[in-house]
């Protein structure tokens, strides 16, 4: 007689999967559409110099090599402009800033 507790334990599985998946996926939702808005700003602002899909043809800072350790640095730089780079203060709001952050870091090289 070990099908009804077997049973019981696979449904109460279900419902605790349901649940987190009820969860997760809005979530994921939502920071994928953060992504795509990122990469929007990312290629009406800063594909000429960095490149296609964040990959850089050499001249210009792989923005891929960026580390999650990295935001403030990547906010500076952004702001202030770096020698060949114009500033982008002004011009991209704190908001942009923060969806191209999370579009470069979906694509790094280190997660
Ligand atoms: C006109 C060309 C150009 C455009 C457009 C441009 N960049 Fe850059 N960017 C550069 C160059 C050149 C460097 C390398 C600067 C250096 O270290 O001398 C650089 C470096 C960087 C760095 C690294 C700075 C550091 O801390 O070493 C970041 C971050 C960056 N760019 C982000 C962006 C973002 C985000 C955009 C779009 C909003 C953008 N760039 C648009 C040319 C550009």
């Amino acid at each position: 007689m070990t099908s009804r507790p077997l049973k019981r334990s696979l449904h109460r599985i279900t419902v605790v999967a349901t649940c987190v998946v009820a969860l997760a996926a809005p979530a994921a939702a939502q920071d994928q559409a953060k992504i795509d808005a990122g990469e929007a700003i990312y290629n009406d602002y800063c594909f000429t110099c960095h490149g296609e899909k964040l990959v850089s043809s050499g001249q210009t800072f792989d923005l891929r090599r960026l580390t999650a350790a990295d935001r403030a640095r990547f906010e500076n730089s952004v702001l202030a402009g770096k020698n060949q780079m114009p500033p982008w203060r002004g011009v991209l709001s704190s908001e942009q800033i923060d969806l191209l952050w999370q579009f470069i870091r979906a694509n790094a090289h280190q997660k």
